[in-house]
């Protein structure tokens, strides 16, 4: 991927005395610093409403961080990254006050020598995603005459494809699209990054990609979690777009794309968009054949009991929004031509997994009959995101002994086999890539209007279709038994994944 060496600059965190700040932003700079992965000219300048000086956010985001253990981090680390860190008390909804931002930009970047660098990091409540930028542009802070200026934000990119339309044109109206980072962390992963890997550097799987030998595709991604104390915000959400438009949408582009010309963020944001165009729309008459929603009801999950979604703090005793979604689709272009693919996630499940399996088609003619009838017999390709990353290759084998019976059997790798450190927190990557003006695991604006542009309709019919069910599922199960309507033939089933990779029966430790 591109890459250039990092300049000085200063980190601007808007949101700073937040959680996702706390939690994941702090956390990840400063395992970037002790790995000494940041240029000396560093600076984080804290931003957001709480009035704090310096040494009171250096010990809320960093020094007593209760939501990141760094006592076993050495004194001299904690000293000297303590220093890098600043904070401005401003009412980020008063556009008077981004001159306090500016002020105390220009003497940090006067005293670190950071050459008028700056990274803006939007890690506040999507209300402030148009108001914030429009504010820095009022301050001339979106543009220089050296240095750079980025703006990084989290999803949700909109509320459906109006809102993230207008809140792409407005964001394009103060900072070019180059200099605009939208995180999905679901990018930053090694193992979702990998699969560009598996695909475009070996020979072996891209001549078999395609509909003459793939029956169909699946991906899961399931939580244990419920939804916490994110009842309120999760109950204007639903699955559908907290995870599918866009974690999993985007983890299909990178299954289902053509070879990008070069592992560049130009190239590959082609690849995605033409990927995304060729999806079949879902209509609104088909919604109930293609897509499937449910919500979680109280149960014993591991033998504690544990509330129903309707109980969650913050979310209405009538509640409708889904928990769990599954859809059913195509892709109308010269590869996937008619191969189904089925993609689902889910919170209160059996077990956190994310994964993609592969099925491949029968060969043509059976000539051996199969050991176990029970176990599917197709040669299937697990890619594995999270957890026990890695691959499993399940393929036919003969039973030792008389005749030809044949018993499915998987030849595994774990990606923790070929580690040799850490592997990198999503959130380091990206940071890491930003801070390298590499925008190759960003999303990109078109893709994201394109995914809402085909999640659309499901979500209007979800709204408006009372005939449309609301599936409950005990909580710690896979969810609606209709998910498996969806699929084709009638006798397939989903592919429920255990937590080992190899663990790959009906039985197993989740
Ligand atoms: C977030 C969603 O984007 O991803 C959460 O808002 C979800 O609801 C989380 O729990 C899952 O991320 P991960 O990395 O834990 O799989």
């Amino acid at each position: 991927m591109q890459s250039e060496e990092i300049k000085p600059l200063i980190l601007v965190i808007f949101g700073a005395s937040g959680d996702l700040a706390r939690r994941k932003l702090v956390p990840a700079v400063y395992d970037l610093f002790k790995c000494g992965l940041l240029p000396e000219n560093f600076a984080i300048l804290g931003v957001s409403r709480s009035g704090l000086s310096d040494d009171e956010f250096r010990k809320k985001a960093f020094l007593e961080n209760n939501l990141f253990d760094i006592s076993g981090e050495s004194e001299d680390n904690k000293t000297a990254f303590a220093k890098k860190l600043f904070y401005q008390a401003i009412d980020t909804n008063n556009q008077a006050d981004y001159a306090k931002v500016a002020t105390r930009l220009a003497a940090l970047d006067k005293d670190f020598s950071t050459e008028g660098n700056y990274i803006f990091y939007l890690s506040t409540p999507p209300v402030l995603y148009e108001k914030i930028p429009a504010f820095l542009s009022a301050h001339g802070l979106n543009r220089a005459e050296s240095g750079y200026r980025r703006l990084v934000i989290e999803k949700p990119f909109g509320y459906d494809l109006k809102t993230a339309r207008a809140l792409n044109k407005s964001l394009k109206s103060h900072f070019p699209e180059e200099e605009i980072y939208r995180i999905d962390h679901y990018l930053g992963k090694e193992t979702v990054q990998n699969l560009l890997v598996t695909r475009f550097a070996n020979g072996v799987f891209e001549p078999l990609w395609n509909r003459n030998y793939i029956h169909h595709v699946e991906i899961t991604s399931a939580e244990t979690l419920g939804v916490g104390n994110r009842g309120g915000y999760y109950d204007t959400s639903g699955a559908l777009r907290d995870m599918l438009q866009n974690h999993l949408m985007q983890i299909v582009a990178h299954v289902a794309m053509e070879p990008p010309i070069a592992p560049t963020a130009e190239s590959i944001r082609s690849e995605k968009s033409k990927l995304f165009q060729s999806l079949r729309p879902i209509d609104a008459v088909d919604v109930a054949k293609y897509s499937i929603r449910g919500q979680y009801m109280a149960s014993d999950m591991s033998g504690k009991m544990v509330n129903g979604y309707r109980d969650e703090e913050g979310v209405p005793e009538n509640s409708k929004t889904e928990t769990y979604a599954a859809l059913k689709f195509y892709i109308d272009n010269w590869r996937w031509s008619n191969v189904p693919f089925y993609i689902r996630t889910g919170k209160r499940m059996p077990t956190k997994v994310t994964e993609i399996a592969i099925t491949f088609k029968d060969p043509p003619h059976q000539l051996f009959s199969h050991a176990d009838d029970f176990v599917q017999t197709h040669n299937q390709l697990v890619i594995r995101i999270q957890p026990d990353e890695g691959l499993l290759m399940k393929f036919g084998m003969k039973v030792p002994g008389q005749g030809f019976k044949v018993k499915n059997v998987g030849m595994d790798f774990h990606y923790s086999d070929l580690a040799e450190g850490d592997v990198p927190e999503a959130y380091e990557r990206l940071l890491l890539d930003c801070m390298k003006g590499d925008a190759t695991l960003y999303a990109h604006g078109d893709s994201v209007e394109a995914s809402w542009n085909f999640v659309e309709p499901i979500l209007e019919a979800w709204k408006n279709d009372n005939s449309i069910p609301v599936f409950g599922y005990p909580a710690g199960t896979w969810g609606p038994l209709a998910a498996n309507e969806i699929m084709e033939p009638t006798d397939l089933t989903w592919r429920n994944p255990c937590r080992q990779l190899t663990e790959d029966t009906n039985y197993c430790k989740l």
